[in-house]
């Protein structure tokens, strides 16, 4: 009798799905999405990103608006640090929620740094400084949502300052490749979803709901 109620006590763990794409590929949009949806299903769902907006993410968002300059391998490791601190953080880390059987769903985790960082640096390397929170956390799923390089810029450029385009469009493009890479090289340790993101935003996330309610318990 007491086994039944421990079993009927017991909360089963939340989901944890990671958002993966280059800027402008529709993260925040499709992740709006997928909250209503499984909502609507009942499932408790808390949405989060990176940089978070911790005291070091904080650090991380004036280095990337040039307010402070720091070297590549510091700037690598602030994103460590900011990760580790949004999975075990007393107040609202991703770990406890998923405990508390929150399905919690983030725009960027570690193949970001993977794909962002291995541009200037090796990536062996990125993915070693990251192991302690692959060790923690791995997502049920990461879904990344693919979009032509200049189609992702169209769409930022529509609300945001006229970025040096060139520049931007040159250093995406690489991002992108170091994501197929990182995919590629991870395939049998990571649940990975490729979707592609240049359909209305209604057909994208048809795709996406169709590639991950596999992994999901609905
Ligand atoms: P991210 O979070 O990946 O940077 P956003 O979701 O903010 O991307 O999308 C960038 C811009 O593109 C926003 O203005 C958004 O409304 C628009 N957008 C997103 N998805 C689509 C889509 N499928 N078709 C057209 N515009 C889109
Ligand atoms: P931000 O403006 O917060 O979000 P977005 O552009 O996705 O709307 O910027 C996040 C930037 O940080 C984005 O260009 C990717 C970069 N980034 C890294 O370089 N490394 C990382 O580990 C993460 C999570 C993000």
């Amino acid at each position: 009798m007491w086994g039944d109620l421990s079993i009927m006590n017991e909360i089963s763990r939340g989901e944890f799905i990671a958002f993966e794409g280059i800027d402008g590929s529709g993260k925040s949009t499709q992740i709006r999405n997928l909250l209503n949806r499984l909502n609507d299903y009942g499932i408790r769902c808390y949405e989060t990103k990176e940089p978070t907006d911790s005291p070091i993410g904080s650090l991380i968002h004036q280095i990337m608006t040039g307010r402070i300059s720091a070297d590549n391998r510091v700037i690598a490791s602030l994103f460590v640090a900011d990760r580790v601190d949004h999975l075990l953080n007393k107040t609202d880390g991703i770990c406890q929620k998923i405990d508390n059987g929150i399905t919690v769903i983030t725009d960027r985790y570690y193949f970001s740094s993977y794909a962002y960082h291995s541009v200037d640096m090796e990536m062996d390397w990125v993915i070693q400084a990251n192991s302690i929170s692959a060790d923690i956390l791995r997502p049920t799923v990461t879904v990344f949502l693919d979009v032509p390089v200049k189609k992702a810029l169209e769409r930022i450029e529509r609300e945001r300052f006229h970025v040096e385009l060139f520049e931007k469009e040159e250093r995406l493009r690489k991002v992108r490749d170091k994501y197929f890479e990182a995919f590629e090289k991870l395939k049998s340790e990571e649940n990975i979803v490729i979707v592609d993101s240049s359909g209305s935003i209604e057909e994208v996330f048809e795709n996406i709901w169709n590639s991950i309610s596999q992994f999901l318990i609905l």
